[in-house]
């Protein structure tokens, strides 16, 4: 296995994330490899590669990491300072992963309540059929984590900001929990990216994101990546994902790689368009409660101004429409903002969520819609004047 890249120079995070991963020193943007074939050049070098496959100085197999895939995990340490990056197709696919290859039947999980839903299924469904218990725990409980952990518990999955609901969870507190316990701690990082907050600095385990949103940003590519600082888990997880035949595509690699590139600039514009449009909606008569992690009415509010160091352009917002048609009536009438599930490309959206909760850390009455806002990066102005437009069409 080869040496872990050194981060260790004194250059700012932003600046070495553009001079990193680059696979040919002659070119700026890392040619695309579409490869399933690696040569070698002769029977010594053969005998080498096979004594040593998972090498990332040299090429195996296609299957296997190329040099567009190899820039992209570099650049991907440099993003958080970690020694292995796992790519894997979607964020589902690194979350499945994690789970997968760290919980073996008997085991005990504990997850965050308002966690991603399709993550909240693979430990109702999959994980429970293999005999993983899951205890879905309240984001908001901090160190009180402590009482729900049983004898055979090895990991704890947080997700903060959650998704929705954008409670902020006291990472550090369940962390030193997960340590005295010696449990693995893992966490999906999507939302903050490593920019906003680095679970890795907060000792953190396992830092998952899903590349789909903002490290890509245009919306163009599906991608997950798993981080960590620990040589072994890298390894273990590593060989976890190449046993189940796991594999980002070049071109995919190609789109993530160009994207990141454009991060640190893109996440400071959502902000501040975002933080506009939250200003504008928290006066609206129809906005019962601003779910925005700056805003103090998000639970855990205080985590967010203790630990990150800015917010992006997804938040919610709590609304009375009215009747039964409003809520058609109210997306029906947008049109800069986009329908659809994925977000932190550049473009704006609004989504209707639906909770599947055990604990009510954001109560909905019967007559309250939850909606998830993406602010992308049209002009603010624009994304209001359209947002009035359509309150108004509701009370119409
Ligand atoms: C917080 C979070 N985690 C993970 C995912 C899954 O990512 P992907 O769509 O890349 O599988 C999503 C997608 O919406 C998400 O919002």
């Amino acid at each position: 296995m080869a040496a872990p890249p050194d981060h260790s120079n004194a250059k700012a995070r932003v600046t070495r994330l553009l001079h990193s991963g680059r696979s040919d020193p002659r070119v700026v943007a890392s040619p695309v490899y579409h490869a399933s074939t690696v040569l070698f050049r002769d029977y010594a070098e053969f005998e080498a590669r096979k004594a040593a496959p998972l090498d990332r100085d040299h090429l195996y197999y296609g299957r296997m990491g190329l040099p567009t895939t190899r820039a992209l995990e570099d650049a991907l340490m440099v993003l958080d300072d970690s020694v292995g990056a796992v790519l894997a197709p979607s964020g589902v696919a690194s979350i499945a992963s994690i789970l997968s290859a760290f919980l073996k039947p008997g085991d005990h999980l504990l997850m965050a309540d308002s966690v991603y839903g399709p993550t909240r299924n693979y430990c109702k469904g999959t994980l429970a059929q293999r005999g993983v218990s899951t205890t879905f725990y309240d984001p908001l409980m901090g160190e009180s984590i402590d009482e729900l952990v049983r004898d055979n518990t090895r990991l704890i999955f947080m997700e903060s900001p959650g998704s929705g609901t954008f409670e902020v969870q006291d990472v550090p507190a369940i962390v030193a929990v997960a340590r005295k316990r010696g449990l693995l701690t893992a966490i999906d990082n999507t939302w903050a990216t490593p920019l906003l907050f680095n679970p890795l600095d907060h000792g953190v385990d396992l830092a998952m994101q899903s590349g789909t949103k903002y490290l890509n940003g245009h919306a163009d590519c599906l991608f997950g990546v798993t981080t960590t600082r620990d040589q072994a888990l890298y390894e273990r997880l590593h060989r976890y994902t190449l046993a189940q035949g796991l594999h980002l595509a070049p071109d995919d690699a190609m789109l993530a790689l160009r994207g990141l590139r454009t991060l640190a600039v893109r996440l400071p514009a959502h902000d501040a368009a975002a933080r506009r449009v939250a200003t504008w909606l928290q006066d609206q008569d129809a906005v019962q409660r601003l779910l925005h992690p700056a805003w103090d009415s998000c639970p855990g509010h205080a985590n967010f101004q203790r630990d990150f160091s800015g917010a992006n352009g997804l938040f919610a917002i709590v609304a009375r429409l009215g009747d039964d048609g409003a809520l058609a009536r109210f997306i029906d009438r947008l049109e800069l903002f986009g329908v659809g599930f994925s977000w932190g490309g550049f473009e704006s959206l609004c989504l209707p969520m639906e909770l599947h909760r055990e604990h009510a850390t954001v109560p909905l009455a019967d007559d309250e819609t939850l909606l998830r806002l993406h602010i992308g990066l049209e002009d603010p102005d624009d994304l209001i004047a359209e947002l009035a437009a359509a309150f108004a069409a509701v009370d119409a």
